[in-house]
């Protein structure tokens, strides 16, 4: 019954997070929130905190959109991750909608929240500036004023960055309820990953005047493509820091990260902080959330971490042989149709064992 009811409620918000996506009428999907009442909704999405619940009642319209972001995070994260061994999927992939479970506090944990948090602020942020959000919309502090004497203005939509932020900061650290270093090290890197959004945020300008002189122009800010943030976020996980939780006074529970090997040195604000060394990802071992590379695709050639030595460990591949055809040579004729051969080709793939 628990099982059918959760699979009731994500196709419910699958439809709606869908209905967003493909059709613009997005005002549509949240009355229908409203309509539904957002204490229903809010009580039956899974895996949220009861601070995460309050907020949710509080801005039903907000979910659908972090609830988009968190999406957007975990696509650019298996991206990213695509040829390692750990390839960003966790072994409860159920609870996974609004963020991710990791066990053990390890440098993909680091990863999984960051991008997650940055996906939320991301999607709120674009959410507003497109008008689907109640509380909020361009950012009112880069209104159309008059142009400086070099010649520029604010203009257009600015993305409320600072309102996305907020949302994400307020809604996603309130998944932790511990105090424990763990918690330390997940809101670090949530924080990480919205820092990496505002250091990515760019400016884009309008040229007005004679033709081609740009004597004026008009600016606006606007959200880096998701991609850039998976980027960067993945440069700062390849330096991510060893970290362990510190309490200044000995009896109070941990109040700050510290760096592993200089107890004088606290991370950086942009750094990727971890507590826990990683597993090496070759086997099953729910205890440390990693679920092996067996049967993953590797490559025979190549000798990064997609190569089959790399990918499988040592224990060697399989190797699957098939035929690939595909539309060639198209030609277009005159008018109006276009003409293809069919082309094949034998290949083989190859997965660990
Ligand atoms: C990731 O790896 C797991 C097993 O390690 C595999 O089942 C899954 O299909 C992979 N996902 C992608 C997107 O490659
Ligand atoms: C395998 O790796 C080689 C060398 O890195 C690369 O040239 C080739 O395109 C890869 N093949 C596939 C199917 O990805």
């Amino acid at each position: 019954m628990l099982v059918l009811r959760k699979a009731f409620l994500g196709f419910f918000l699958l439809t709606l997070f869908t209905s967003i996506e493909k059709r613009a009428p997005v005002t549509e999907a949240l009355s229908s929130v409203v309509a539904l009442g957002a204490n229903i909704i809010c009580n039956r999405i899974p895996g949220l905190a009861p601070k995460q619940r309050a907020i949710c009642r509080s801005r039903p319209d907000a979910i659908v959109a972090s609830g988009e972001g968190a999406k957007m995070g975990l696509n650019e994260c298996q991206y990213q991750f695509r040829s390692m061994r750990w390839n960003c999927t966790n072994l409860q992939e159920e609870e996974s909608m609004f963020g991710f479970k990791h066990i053990v506090g390890n440098k993909e944990a680091s990863y999984s929240y960051a991008i997650n948090s940055a996906g939320v602020a991301f999607a709120v942020t674009q959410a507003c500036s497109l008008g689907k959000l109640s509380k909020c919309g361009c950012d009112k502090t880069k209104k159309e004023g008059i142009y400086t004497s070099s010649g520029w203005k604010w203009g257009g939509c600015s993305a409320d960055i600072k309102h996305g932020l907020k949302f994400a900061r307020k809604f996603v650290d309130a998944r932790e309820i511990e105090q424990n270093g763990r918690t330390l090290m997940n809101w670090h890197n949530n924080r990480a990953g919205r820092k990496a959004l505002i250091d990515n945020m760019k400016t884009d300008c309008k040229c007005h005047g004679v033709s081609g002189t740009c004597t004026m122009k008009t600016c606006w800010n606007t959200l880096p493509p998701f991609r850039k943030i998976g980027d960067y976020l993945l440069s700062k996980y390849s330096r991510s820091k060893h970290v362990k939780a510190a309490n200044l006074d000995k009896r109070r529970l941990p109040t700050l990260l510290i760096m592993k090997r200089n107890a004088l040195r606290k991370p950086k604000r942009s750094d990727l902080v971890f507590l826990d060394k990683s597993p090496n990802y070759c086997d099953y071992d729910p205890t440390t959330g990693s679920l092996g590379t067996v049967g993953r695709k590797c490559n025979r050639t190549s000798t990064r971490t997609d190569g089959c030595d790399l990918m499988c460990c040592g224990r060697g591949y399989n190797t699957h042989q098939y035929t690939r055809t595909w539309q060639c040579n198209c030609k277009f004729h005159w008018c109006c149709y276009v003409e293809c051969n069919k082309c094949s080709e034998r290949t083989e793939e190859y997965t660990c064992k």
